[in-house]
C-alpha cells in the first residue's frame, strides 16, 4: 500500500492497494473494466483506491484495449509474483496447472489472492486455505460459483448465523439456456448448445457443462460454504442433460413441469445428499422460472426460510464484478492487518466428507417406457412396477395402432431410489420394450415455505 496523493481529500490523503494480475482474458478483461469504469465508487466505498500494477499474459502481441495498457504487461510470472509492492494476486487463468502453483507461490510470499477457478478451488482448495492460514492471508473466490451472484458471501455473512437445511442451484449457465430454448422455442439440442457457446458462457470443453461436471465443481464449493464439509466433486452423483430429448421436453410440459438441471446440497443424519441431475420441476416452482443463462441458488434455512439469489452466472462483466468486489474485501483485511489485526480465519474447521449412497434417496419420478403396442403390455409394465412396489401416479401414452411404436410415459409415487431402479432394470428386460426407458427424477417439494 502506497500514499497516491490524488484522494480527494486532499494531496497524500488517498490509500492505495497495489494488484497484480495473472491471466488477461474474457475475465480479466471485465476486471480491468471495472476497476476503470466503478474507480470513483470504488474509491468512495473503499476510502483507497486499487491500482493494477502488473498483468501476466501468455502474448505481449494481442491487441487489447485502453484498460490493459502494453507497459503493464508481462510474460513473466516472477514480476508479479516477486513484487513485495503486489499486495494481492488475481488468479485468471483457469485450469490446475500452472495456477495451483503460481496461487502458492503468492501465498508463500504473504500476498493475498482472489481466484476465479472453481476446479482449482474444489479440488485443491485445502492446501490453499492451508497455506493462506499458515501465511496469514485470505483467499476468496466468490466468482468460482455462480458468477456474479453474491451467493458465497450470502452463505459465508449474511446466513452465517443460521443453519442450512437445503441448497438447490441452477448454476451451470449452458445448461440452462439449452434446457430453456429447448422448451422455449422447440430448438434443438445442438442448435441451442451452438448458440450458448456463440454467446461465450460456455466452458472450452463444452462436456464439463452438459455432463455436469462443472455444476458438480460449483455444488463442492458451496457445501464447503454452507455445512464446511469438503466433498470431492468427482465423488457427487453427476449426470448430464445429454438424454433430455425433445419429446421428454414436450411430455414433461403436458405435464405442468419444466427441465432443469439442478445441483442439490442436504444434510442428513447419514452425511451430506449431493446430486447434479436434470429434473422436472413444476412449473409454479421458483427455480422453473429461471430463463436463459441465468443462474439461482435457492437456500432453504431454519431462521430465514427460503431465500433466492439470482443473476448472471457467467460473463466477463458479472465475473468480474464478483472478482473486484473480492479484492476489496481483501483491500479491508490489509486496512485492518496494518493496523495490527490478523484476518479473520476463511474456515476455522474443514470435515472431509463423502456423499451418502443416493440409492438412499428417495422421489417422484418420470419413466418414458419404449413399447410395442401389443395386448398385455400396460400389464407387463405395471407389474414390473409393482413388483418392486413402485406406485404410479400417472400414466399417458398416445396411441398408433396396434404393432407400433409407443412412448408410455409414467410418473411415479414417491420411492426410493434402488427399488425405481430395479423396475426399471426389468422394464428393460421386456420383450416387447425397444430401448432403455428414459427416467428423470421429479423436484421434492421445498422443505421450508
Ligand atoms: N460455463 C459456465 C456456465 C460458466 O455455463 O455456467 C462459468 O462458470
Amino acid at each position: 500500500m502506497t500514499p497516491r496523493g490524488t484522494g480527494p481529500y486532499g494531496a497524500g490523503d488517498m490509500r492505495e492497494v497495489v494488484i497484480g494480475l495473472l491471466g488477461a482474458g474474457n475475465v480479466g478483461g471485465g476486471v480491468a473494466r471495472i476497476l476503470q469504469e466503478n474507480q470513483a465508487d470504488i474509491e468512495r466505498r473503499l476510502g483507497a483506491s486499487v491500482r493494477v500494477k502488473k498483468i501476466l499474459v501468455r502474448n505481449l502481441e494481442r491487441t487489447r484495449d485502453a484498460t490493459m495498457p502494453r507497459a503493464l504487461l508481462t510474460t513473466d510470472p516472477r514480476e508479479v509474483l516477486e513484487d513485495p509492492e503486489i499486495r494481492i494476486v488475481v488468479e485468471l487463468m483457469g485450469g490446475i496447472e500452472p495456477a495451483l502453483t503460481m496461487i502458492l507461490e503468492a501465498l508463500s510470499r504473504s500476498k493475498h489472492v482472489v481466484t476465479a477457478n472453481k476446479a482449482l478451488m474444489a479440488t485443491h482448495g485445502k492446501v490453499l486455505f492451508a497455506e493462506a492460514q499458515r501465511r496469514g492471508v485470505a483467499i476468496n473466490f466468490e466468482a468460482a460459483v455462480a458468477g456474479g451472484i453474491p451467493i458465497l458471501r450470502a452463505l459465508r455473512e449474511g446466513l452465517a448465523s443460521d443453519r442450512i437445511e437445503r441448497i438447490t442451484g441452477i448454476v451451470n449457465g449452458t445448461c440452462n439456456y439449452i434446457l430453456d430454448a429447448m422448451s422455449r422455442t422447440g430448438a434443438t439440442y445442438a442448435d441451442a448448445l451452438k448458440d450458448a457457446q456463440a454467446a461465450g458462457f460456455a466452458e472450452a470443453d463444452p462436456t464439463l457443462d452438459v455432463g455436469g461436471g462443472d455444476a458438480a465443481q460449483k455444488l463442492s464449493l458451496l457445501t464447503l460454504l454452507a455445512f464446511g464439509l469438503r466433498v470431492d466433486p468427482a465423488a457427487i452423483a453427476t449426470e448430464g442433460i445429454t438424454r433430455v430429448r425433445s419429446f421428454d421436453i414436450a411430455a414433461a410440459d403436458a405435464l405442468g413441469y419444466v427441465f432443469k438441471s439442478l445441483a442439490e446440497a442436504r444434510q442428513t443424519p447419514e452425511g451430506p445428499a449431493l446430486s447434479v441431475h436434470p429434473m422436472l420441476v413444476p412449473k409454479e416452482h421458483i427455480l422453473a422460472t429461471v430463463r436463459g443463462s441465468y443462474n439461482a441458488v435457492l437456500v432453504e434455512s431454519r431462521a430465514m426460510g427460503r431465500s433466492l439469489y439470482h443473476g448472471r452466472g457467467a460473463g466477463p462483466m458479472p465475473t468480474g464484478m464478483a472478482v473486484v468486489s473480492d479484492i476489496i474485501e481483501l483491500c479491508r483485511h490489509i486496512f485492518a492487518f496494518d493496523a495490527g489485526r490478523p484476518p479473520p480465519e476463511a474456515f476455522s474447521t474443514i470435515v472431509e466428507a463423502v456423499p451418502r449412497p443416493t440409492s438412499d434417496e428417495a422421489h417422484e419420478n418420470y419413466l418414458c417406457v419404449h413399447v410395442t403396442n401389443v395386448p398385455g403390455i400396460l400389464g407387463r409394465v405395471a407389474s414390473c412396477l409393482g413388483r418392486h412396489e413402485v406406485s404410479v401416479k400417472r400414466l399417458e401414452q398416445d396411441l398408433h395402432g396396434a404393432g407400433q411404436a409407443v412412448d408410455m410415459v409414467v410418473v411415479t409415487e414417491r420411492v426410493p431410489e434402488a427399488r425405481v431402479r430395479a423396475a426399471v432394470a426389468e422394464i428393460d428386460g421386456l420383450d416387447e420394450v425397444t430401448g432403455p426407458t428414459h427416467r428423470f427424477r421429479i423436484r421434492e417439494p421445498d422443505t421450508i415455505e
